[in-house]
């Protein structure tokens, strides 16, 4: 149940289901473009849309707003050495930031970045300097309906296999990222990161850590990994952050706020990059980040410690994928964290990945229920450099559950609603492009329906809803 009570609330807007197809038309199929205010709720995403505490907007009004050399950055990096344990910050303005910060430092034409897996913002800058990533899970990974703790793990046998053929000199780093975003939120054990840090030791090459998604990689820790089973979530975090050479961050979802960091004990980096900040960023102290923020992070950090506060999401995402499942709707297992994934390659198995089907199904579903959840899969992609469509290797509808924003009679309009779409979900069919933007087409991109499914839809739910909204 909630652990917090609610002081301050947000009026929300349930609109009739023809407006919602209307906004559908006007947004191209793409959730992304819809307007809150026909949203109902949001589960778009955790970014920047966590709730704040009482003690994050308290802070924000001592804020000291300086060009340079702000009481607020100080505070901050205090914050990140006690709770993340690294000595050097530098401030950036989101969690992207950093992944360009970092890949222009490092990575250049022909470098190759192995990861447990991408996510998108981090691919694409590092494609965009001209480098390459690979992926390297264990097959287990991939397995929708699975018990595996760790899915997020990194196949260490084939990570020593790629430094050999494609030798140390060509990868600048490692990259591991914290509850693997793309494949359902799925984290890594402390265990395998210390097998990943044996390997990059043995090989000198970097380990660069996204710690976007720490604070719930290290409570599934806590629950799920024996050695940890009566430690606390400061010790997991710095155990972890401690294998890696430098750490990065989107803070619109670690600390509940906005910004991001990059840090690291090693001096000789932190001077790598830090020439970059003020070019990219702003200077040093508050890194294009407006000083409250600043304040809000650093609060929101130390909460990340709270395990009555982290608990919240992972535990309201599980009853939302245990509940489904127990009703046969296929959903990634076991619950990771950030959201409940919907397996969209099942639910619409009579859609070809060409009609993307994952894209269709989050449609769909905002239209049937004004719940707004995002693509991740086809869509979500880039084209390969001849300009082909790569094709994900998971189609999924995430359902995301920010910190401490819904209750739980709202989680069950999700699984309700979700429910009956599953029963109707022969209705759904495929989209196409209209307007496909070259980078981050998901963001922005345009699509509509392969037929008049939409409306075939809308039709079913009114005979089963009469005039309910
Ligand atoms: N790394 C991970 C694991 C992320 O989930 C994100 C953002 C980023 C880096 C980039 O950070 O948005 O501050 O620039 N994830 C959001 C999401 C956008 O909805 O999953 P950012």
């Amino acid at each position: 149940m909630e652990l917090h009570k609610v002081r301050i609330v947000q009026k929300l807007h349930l609109v009739p289901i023809e407006r919602r197809l209307e906004a559908l038309y006007e947004g191209g199929f793409n959730t992304f473009r819809l307007s809150t205010k026909d949203v109902f709720l949001d589960m778009l995403t955790d970014s920047g849309t966590n709730a704040m505490s009482d003690n994050q907007l308290a802070a924000m009004m001592q804020g000291d707003d300086a060009y340079a050399g702000s009481q607020s950055f100080y505070r901050l990096e205090k914050a990140v050495q006690d709770v993340l344990g690294k000595k050097y910050l530098l401030p950036v303005h989101q969690g992207r930031a950093a992944e360009n910060i970092i890949a222009l430092a490092y990575v250049k034409k022909g470098s190759l970045v192995p990861m447990n897996y991408h996510f998108t913002t981090a691919m694409a800058h590092i494609t965009d300097k001209g480098g390459q990533i690979v992926e390297l899970l264990y097959d287990e990974a991939y397995v929708v309906n699975s018990d595996h703790p760790f899915k997020g793990n990194m196949n260490i046998e084939k990570l020593e296999e790629v430094i050999k053929r494609h030798s140390a000199a060509n990868i600048p780093f490692i990259r591991m990222e914290a509850s693997t975003n793309l494949i359902g939120g799925q984290p890594f054990s402390v265990q395998n990161l210390r097998d990943v840090r044996a390997i990059a030791d043995k090989y000198g090459i970097r380990i660069v850590l996204d710690c976007s998604l720490l604070g719930e990689n290290a409570y599934l820790v806590l629950k799920r990994e024996e050695e940890f089973k009566n430690s606390d979530m400061a010790t997991v975090l710095k155990t972890m952050t401690g294998l890696a050479d430098l750490c990065y961050f989107s803070a619109r979802k670690i600390s509940s706020s906005r910004g991001g960091g990059m840090c690291t004990d090693r001096l000789e980096i932190m001077k790598e990059l830090e020439a970059l900040v003020p070019l990219y960023e702003g200077f040093l102290t508050y890194g294009g980040i407006s000083i409250r923020e600043i304040e809000a992070m650093a609060v929101g950090l130390y909460e990340t410690l709270d395990e009555t506060m982290i608990c919240q999401s992972p535990n309201f995402i599980k009853y939302l994928v245990d509940s489904l499942d127990a009703k046969g709707v296929p959903m990634i297992k076991p619950a990771g964290v950030l959201g409940a994934h919907v397996d969209a390659m099942q639910v619409c198995a009579h859609i070809p990945q060409t009609e993307y089907p994952a894209g269709a199904l989050a449609a769909a579903l905002f239209l049937i229920s004004g719940i707004r959840g995002m693509e991740r899969g086809s869509i979500s992609n880039q084209r390969d450099e001849e300009g082909n469509e790569t094709y994900a290797d998971m189609e999924l509808l995430r359902l995301a559950v920010p910190r401490r924003v819904f209750t739980l009679s709202q989680i069950k309009y999700v699984e309700d609603r979700m429910h009956w779409l599953y029963d109707n979900r022969e209705l759904i069919g495929g989209l196409r492009f209209v307007y496909e933007p070259p980078v981050l087409r998901f963001f922005m991109g345009g699509l509509e329906p392969t037929s008049d499914w939409p409306q075939k839809l809308m039709a079913k739910f009114k005979a089963d809803f009469g005039e309910s909204l």
